[in-house]
């Protein structure tokens, strides 16, 4: 059945005696996932962490959002970074959450300062290296949108 089918059998405009919850398969169609992961996940306030995870410098918290891997992470301030690596796009941080005084890739052992700007690259070549010359242009992974850290609008 395909997603039009699935949203049709639902009519919201049903007077109250004839209401009925949506069908069960909008719980469960990977369809239905995805046609929601935009305007419902990526435009609204979604719990990342708990405060009291990331007090103390070092803590992180790695986890998905929105089918997004993020890792929060608490230095001078709580920054939001994606979990990925700027050498070949290996998860950073296994996701759960702990304090560390940096962030290395399990793959080639990159790692990252607290601000998310690249520390350290062992065993390769800095002034050769490409990826040297973006050091300063920006650190190594997008950042997500600071409103997502500060307070929710209202
Ligand atoms: S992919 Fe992260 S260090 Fe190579």
């Amino acid at each position: 059945m395909d997603i039009k089918q699935l949203i049709s059998q639902y009519n919201p405009d049903n007077p109250l005696e004839l209401a009925s919850t949506p069908p069960s398969a909008w719980y469960t169609n990977q369809d239905i996932a995805k046609h929601e992961l935009n305007p419902v996940f990526s435009n609204n306030w979604l719990i990342a962490a708990r405060c009291e995870q990331l007090q103390n410098t070092g803590d992180y918290v790695a986890t998905e959002i929105a089918g997004q891997p993020i890792v929060l992470v608490k230095g001078e301030s709580i920054k939001a970074f994606y979990n990925v690596c700027r050498h070949h796009a290996a998860q950073v941080m296994a996701t759960g959450s702990g304090c560390t005084r940096a962030l290395t890739c399990p793959y080639h052992a990159w790692s990252y300062k607290l601000d998310g700007s690249l520390a350290a690259t062992p065993k390769f070549c800095l002034q050769s290296c490409p990826t040297k010359k973006r050091d300063n242009e920006f650190s190594w992974c997008a950042r997500v949108p600071p409103a997502i850290i500060g307070n929710p609008p209202i």
